[in-house]
């Protein structure tokens, strides 16, 4: 066909009117909301990043894959738990990715590289998992949230229930970082405050798993019970090594949940009988989990664990707080109120946010048996993190 003049005016108007169309749907059509998840999908944390990054996308899907109008779309990093590489990680997402929201991660080192990064910059941040105290303590900030728990939470949970169970020593053993410290520390608070002492506080460097040494410590110090946290790859490990060792039926294994969180079905008989607290259980035979866990089966074809609620409880956070904003992921002291006043409806139970940002949950008492960490009772009702040093 030959193009006459006309031809080409006809054409190049309906361009015209097409463009027109376009720039008006694009007015129409909010910005993509730009999620960073940083998480380790590589190392001994790496089933926990993973369960994370699937729970936020549960929920992210529920609202149809927009959060507060704006279609979620988003920006990976792998942590590695590593956190000399952690600030160059952070600054990927917020410098080269330009997100609107960090997510992340488990690693309590990596997470105060995170928060000091979402400090200076200003982006918001929803922390899925990692408890280093001072993300909702000292650093705390109107921009810094958490969806998960301060590691003083669980292991000050914990500490009350073995010395009301009338247990005097015990021995501790965890990997030498913020999350082992700050853990013994919380159960250390409780449990001598209920009578009981630590007579040995024992640790190795994080990611390291030779336990041997150490077992044999414990098994020469004769106490009447351990409190340990580990989790992921290395606390499947530990709960072998610990009952290979002959300690299991002489010195009961107690810790904060995540020893057995997600790690049941790998521990297998090696950890049948071990008490633990933590703020989620397999069995709360409630009908908001058991709608959460039969979607979350059926989805990622695995049984979700503590941080999968966690990261799905991020995800709602999230929403709840632009929802406040109309979208606007700037606005914090808006977010910061809209969260403060909300009740998340979690598959862990409700809770709120406190005023430094972490959550005020239950802590459940768990026992491991038959690939279930089953709730046996409340170790500590509605309980809040003292949220030492935050000034906001
Ligand atoms: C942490 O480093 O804060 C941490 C890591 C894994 C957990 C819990 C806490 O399961």
């Amino acid at each position: 066909m030959q193009l006459t003049w006309t031809h080409l005016a006809r054409q190049s108007g309906a361009l015209a009117l097409c463009a027109m169309g376009a720039s008006l749907a694009l007015a129409q059509t909010p910005a993509k909301l730009k999620v960073g998840l940083m998480l380790p999908y590589t190392g001994t944390f790496a089933s926990l990043g993973t369960a994370i990054e699937n729970g936020f996308r549960q929920h992210v899907n529920e609202l149809g894959g927009k959060i507060a109008g704006r279609e979620v779309e988003y920006f990976k990093v792998d942590d590695e738990s590593e956190p000399a590489k952690a600030t160059d990680n952070v600054n990927k997402l917020i410098k080269r990715d330009q997100v609107d929201v960090l997510i992340g991660t488990v690693h309590s080192g990596v997470a105060m590289a995170m928060a000091k990064a979402a400090k200076e910059s200003g982006t918001l941040l929803i922390v899925p998992n990692a408890g280093a105290d001072a993300v909702t303590g000292a650093m705390c900030a109107p921009n810094i949230f958490r969806s998960s728990f301060s590691n003083w939470q669980p292991g000050y949970a914990m500490g009350e229930v073995m010395a009301k169970k009338g247990i005097k020593k015990v021995v501790t053993i965890t990997w030498k970082y913020a999350a082992g410290d700050e853990s013994v520390k919380g159960f250390k608070e409780s449990f001598e405050k209920g009578g009981g002492m630590v007579v040995k506080e024992l640790s190795l460097p994080f990611p390291n798993v030779e336990f041997q040494g150490l077992l044999t410590e414990i098994a020469a110090t004769k106490p009447d019970a351990v409190f340990t946290f580990f989790a992921g790859g290395a606390a499947v490990k530990f709960v072998k090594d610990y009952a290979a060792a002959g300690l299991k039926t002489s010195i009961p294994l107690y810790g904060s949940g995540f020893i057995t969180d997600g790690n049941l079905e790998a521990q297998g008989a090696a950890a049948d009988g071990i008490i633990t607290a933590l703020h989620y259980a397999d069995s709360l035979d409630t009908k908001r989990d058991k709608a959460f866990r039969l979607a979350y089966a059926k989805t990622f074809k695995m049984q979700p664990d503590v941080y999968a609620v966690q990261g799905y409880d991020a995800a709602q956070m999230l929403a709840i707080g632009l929802n406040a904003t109309k979208g606007d992921a700037t606005k914090a002291a808006e977010i910061s109120a809209a969260l403060g006043k909300a009740t998340i409806d979690s598959p862990r139970g409700p809770f709120t946010i406190s005023p430094s940002h972490n959550p005020v949950q239950d802590f459940y008492i768990r026992q491991a048996g038959a690939k279930e960490n089953k709730k046996i009772g409340i170790a500590s009702a509605k309980l809040a993190d003292p949220g030492r040093g935050c000034k906001m």
